[in-house]
């Protein structure tokens, strides 16, 4: 088959872009505004691109307050910092309420019956039932250009400038265990995959 996206010509059940880019990982942004209050969101449209300085990128849609900014992106935006905190089989569903539609005076890490934890550079918190945490600083955000005026994607970018990592995740050969990491990552519709022992394979660059 082949459709244009635009045309939404696809005649299947449900428009499956988001279903074709898969698996994407999860940034489960924690963020704070100007007034101290504190924010959780899970954005799969979320992935690291460069190593030096270590840049993180998330796109958040239209938002459903005036200004039409997600509660993410607004505070990032004003307070120029954010963490991405890593979510994992543990903590799916704490992560998946943490998506819930909530006015920006609600603490969506409270919400979630997660624990908020102090940053060591950024005024963002980190959350404790989170493996790895990657401190950032905004750098700056692109708008996506929409179809309609009710399109709203921009996307956010942040230098990495602090890694926590669990050290239970941490084998004695200085590496990270995938295996034990527990990950989780976005797949279509409803669905998600989880990274473990069975599904993890090794391949030599040439
Ligand atoms: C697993 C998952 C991934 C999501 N990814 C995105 C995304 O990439 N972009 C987006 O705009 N919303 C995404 N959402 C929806 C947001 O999490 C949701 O709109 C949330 O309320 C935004 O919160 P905020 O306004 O506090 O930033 C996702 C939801 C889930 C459950």
């Amino acid at each position: 088959m082949f459709y244009e996206p635009k045309k939404k010509n696809h005649g299947l059940a449900k428009n499956p872009f988001n279903s074709l880019i898969v698996p994407r990982p999860i940034g489960w942004i924690s963020s704070v505004d100007a007034a101290g209050i504190h924010n959780l969101a899970p954005y799969s449209f979320f992935n690291a691109v460069s190593y030096q300085p270590p840049t993180v990128m998330f796109s958040a849609g239209a938002g459903a307050n005036d200004d039409r900014l997600k509660d993410s992106a607004r505070n990032i935006e004003q307070t120029g910092d954010f963490v991405c905190n890593l979510a994992t089989w543990e903590t799916r569903d704490a992560m998946n309420q943490s998506s819930v539609t909530a006015g920006p005076e609600v603490d969506e890490i409270a919400l979630s019956g997660l624990t908020a934890i102090p940053s060591q550079l950024v005024k963002a918190p980190r959350i404790a039932e989170a493996p790895v945490h990657l401190e950032c600083r905004y750098i700056k955000s692109v708008e996506v250009p929409g179809w309609t005026e009710a399109d709203n994607y921009r996307v956010i970018f942040g230098e990495v400038v602090g890694i926590h990592i669990d050290d239970s995740i941490l084998t004695d050969e200085g590496l990270v265990d995938i295996r034990k990491m527990g990950i989780i990552s976005r797949l279509g519709y409803n669905d998600y995959a989880r990274v473990d022992a069975d599904s993890v394979f090794s391949m030599e660059r040439p």
